[in-house]
């Protein structure tokens, strides 16, 4: 629907104005009939439609029936962009089924610490695969003309304080971690709106920072859309607005008031408002077209309903990871005589709680499906209560009874709901304590045990794998979960999920332990770039299974990579091909990941960081040439003086493996760039001047003059030590000395000459 904008803003009251960029209830625009300016619709996501009925519009209950599909846990464990892709574009589609025109996510936080309770909505603690794969899912959603908001800007990585909490980082880590991802999205798939987060970022609040919302996201990177404060983020309005923010969510009495106020007092400038009030109205006419006509019944077709099942059978069974297979327990024949113990058997644990709850149109559940296949005669015993209500005793008693006359016991364990969630971090990491007692009196009556996890996040396993012949990280997988887990428990899909998330040893080892939750409003991110592999790998730290890892029922050969360089600074290109082959018996997939160890002068760096990955699918036998092009941002960091993307000249290394820690080829390149150095300044140091070239050759000059003048001083540079010992002394206070007579003219003359002489 195409309208003159500015039109119609022109036509609009300060008082409309104010009330165009504030909410309608929880879930709609304000529409302005007097001008024919409509209201649309934007409701959560972002793993399903949760389209809330017109008499329950509270934000949280009921909402119509739409696909459950694997959340951003399950998804991003498959490492596909175009799998993700595929699921955006079914949920564009029924979006416009329940008249929704904005789909509230993705969310690419990055996973810092496994306690937040809402990791499972998110992809990664890594923002590569965060961006990439929210950007897929842009790309699918926006491909049908719905739109989408990207969240929760910035920094959102734990929930608890979330309304108030500061995330306390230096800038370097901003950009190299926590916005990363944000950056990649928006530059690659353009979102309709971003969220901006309940936190503040280094004291500000996200939803109030001009730094966040402005300069780096709409300058730098180039964003046109909407920012839409999370729901309630708003603490100050006129300061938002003046920031940048352009809609703020729910409805509010407070918020247009404040806004009139404000320029009515001359502190907000009016011209702030009529930009968001532009961006309001952009939003409403590119996606007022979507509406169904008034009357229709609102649900998602049935058509819909059986291929989106099917689709996220297809994303769950591609999601599990195989963590372990012992001696090739797996997959089990269907003609075992088969036990299955744990409540999450037949009452599965398929997503998280909080605003992204969906109302399934089916749900599937293991033991049903397993029974599909294998026949009636798999046994079951539940184990274990949902709510740890029962008696453990008898529970216990009854699946040692069922395990013991079985030959392979196929045992569910997992993370009660209640235990992860939205608005809320866990305490620990373990799974909950009578499922570990039933996991060692099961693993007592029967060595062939397989263990199959739902859980949104990291749980420990270094306690109880020893136990178990076999993991299946299930994550949450979504209402067709139970049918993905069959299939792979039997071999008819062949697991091919790989970790987004390193699952640590302990809780201890994790970089964020000795700072989490935070104290007083704040939360440091002491460990800085170092999260994740990241962290584990700086420390040389053991971990239970590695980012990246995940097992299959056939294997893979690497090799043959072959590296080129080509270019230079900006235009600086690496080409990378590996060859992969499928030596194993069977089809399957392996997901190649391509790491680069970039060593520093400068700062401390990771040892590797994924700069690629590319899902592959072979059959028995079959090879492919994998190629990959970096580009200068995949070799830089963040500089935190000269505060822009660096890249230090020299060789670097390109490891391309199975995890982060199976790396199977490498090889190394030489970067040609020519960077500008930190300027001097009065407060150089004496090490600064001596490192910076112009300083070399001017400080060269000076001793030329002092060898005839003043030949002690040259004594001195020449002295090692005492160099050692003065290093750290900035220039300024070095004239000063008695003796040394130069003024600070001069020296500012000397610093404008290093500098010109770079
Ligand atoms: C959540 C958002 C969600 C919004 C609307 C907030 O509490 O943080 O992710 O989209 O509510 O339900």
């Amino acid at each position: 629907m195409a309208k003159d904008v500015d039109a119609l803003l022109s036509q609009l009251t300060l008082e409309e104005k104010a009330a165009l960029v504030t909410g309608d209830g929880f879930w709609h625009t304000r529409a302005v009939e007097r001008l024919g300016i409509p209201a649309i619709t934007l409701s959560d996501g972002p793993h399903g439609v949760r389209r809330q009925p017109a008499d329950q519009e509270n934000g949280i209950g009921g909402s119509y029936p739409a696909t459950c599909f694997p959340p951003a846990v399950g998804l991003g464990s498959t490492w596909d962009a175009e799998l993700a892709e595929r699921v955006g574009a079914a949920l564009g589609d029924e979006s416009i089924a329940l008249d929704v025109q904005v789909l509230l996510g993705p969310g690419i936080n990055i996973k810092r610490s496994p306690l937040c309770g809402r990791n499972f909505e998110y992809f990664s603690e890594d923002p590569l695969i965060a961006g990439e794969l929210g950007a897929a899912l842009i790309r699918g959603i926006q491909s049908k003309g719905v739109g989408t908001s990207l969240k929760h800007y910035a920094a959102n990585s734990q929930e608890t304080d979330r309304f108030r909490v500061s995330a306390d980082m230096d800038e370097r880590t901003a950009r190299e971690i926590y916005l990363a991802g944000f950056e990649r999205a928006v530059k690659d798939a353009a979102p309709a709106t971003i969220m901006a987060a309940y936190n503040k970022l280094n004291g500000v609040y996200a939803t109030e920072d001009p730094w966040l919302l402005t300069q780096v996201l709409r300058d730098e990177w180039g964003f046109e859309g909407l920012l839409v404060s999370d729901w309630g983020a708003v603490n100050d309005r006129d300061a938002a607005v003046a920031a940048g923010l352009d809609l703020e969510m729910p409805e509010s009495e407070a918020g247009p008031a404040a806004i009139v106020a404000a320029v009515r007092a001359g502190s907000l400038d009016e011209a702030s408002l009529d930009a968001a009030v532009r961006n309001v109205l952009k939003l409403v006419f590119d996606h007022a077209d979507l509406k169904p006509a008034d009357g229709t019944t609102l649900a998602v077709p049935s058509e819909q309903v059986e291929e989106h099942h099917a689709l996220a059978r297809e994303v769950a069974s591609r999601a599990a990871v195989l963590l372990k297979n012992d001696g090739g327990i797996l997959p089990l024949s269907p003609d075992a005589s088969i036990a299955v113990i744990g409540e999450f058997a037949r009452n599965p644990r398929y997503q998280g709680a909080g605003s992204s709850q969906i109302e399934p149109t089916r749900l599937d559940d293991a033991l049903t499906e397993m029974r599909k296949i294998a026949g009636p005669d798999v046994t079951f015993a539940p184990g274990f209560t949902l709510d740890g209500s029962g008696d453990a005793g008898a529970l216990t008693r009854d699946a040692v009874a069922v395990a013991s006359a079985a030959e392979f016991v196929v045992l569910f364990l997992g993370l009660p709901s209640a235990a992860e969630s939205e608005g809320y971090d866990r305490e620990h990491i373990d799974l909950p304590a009578d499922q570990l007692t039933l996991l060692a009196e099961v693993a007592q009556a029967n060595a062939n045990l397989v263990v199959v996890l739902s859980n949104g996040s990291a749980v420990r396993v270094s306690n109880w794998e020893g136990g178990a012949r076999a993991i299946l990280e299930g994550w949450l997988l979504g209402q067709a979960g139970g049918g993905a887990t069959a299939d792979i428990l039997f071999g008819v899909t062949n697991p091919s999920g790989r970790l987004t998330e390193t699952i640590p040893e302990k809780l201890e080892d994790n970089s964020a332990y000795l700072d989490y939750p935070g104290r007083d409003g704040h939360l440091s991110y002491g460990d800085g770039v170092f999260v994740g592999y990241r962290w584990y790998d700086a420390r040389e730290l053991p971990v239970s299974y590695p980012f990246g890892h995940g097992l299959s029922y056939t294997s893979f050969e690497f090799s043959g990579l072959s590296l080129s360089a080509e270019g230079a600074d900006a235009d600086l290109a690496v080409h990378a091909s590996v060859t992969v082959t499928n030596t194993g018996n069977v089809a399957g997939r392996e997901v190649v990941q391509l790491y680069v160890s970039a060593p520093s002068a400068e700062v401390r760096r990771p040892q590797n960081e994924l700069r690629g990955f590319r899902v592959v699918a072979l059959e028995p036998g079959e090879s492919r040439e994998v190629g990959f092009t970096l580009g200068y941002r995949d070799f830089a960091y963040f500089h935190p003086v000269l505060e822009r993307w660096y890249v230090e000249n020299g060789g670097v290394d390109i490891l391309v493996g199975a995890s982060s820690r199976d790396i199977r080829e490498r090889g190394s390149v030489e970067l040609r760039v020519n960077e500008p150095v930190v300027p001097l300044d009065r407060q150089s140091s004496l090490a600064e001047w001596m490192k910076h070239p112009g300083g070399q050759k001017v400080l060269a000059g000076v001793m030329q003059q002092a060898a005839t003048q003043n030949p002690e001083a040259v004594g001195m540079f020449q002295n090692q030590e005492l160099m050692a010992m003065m290093g750290s002394m900035p220039m300024r206070r070095i004239v000063r000395f008695p003796g040394v007579g130069i003024s600070d003219e001069v020296v500012d003359g000397l610093i404008a000459q290093a500098n010109a002489a770079v």
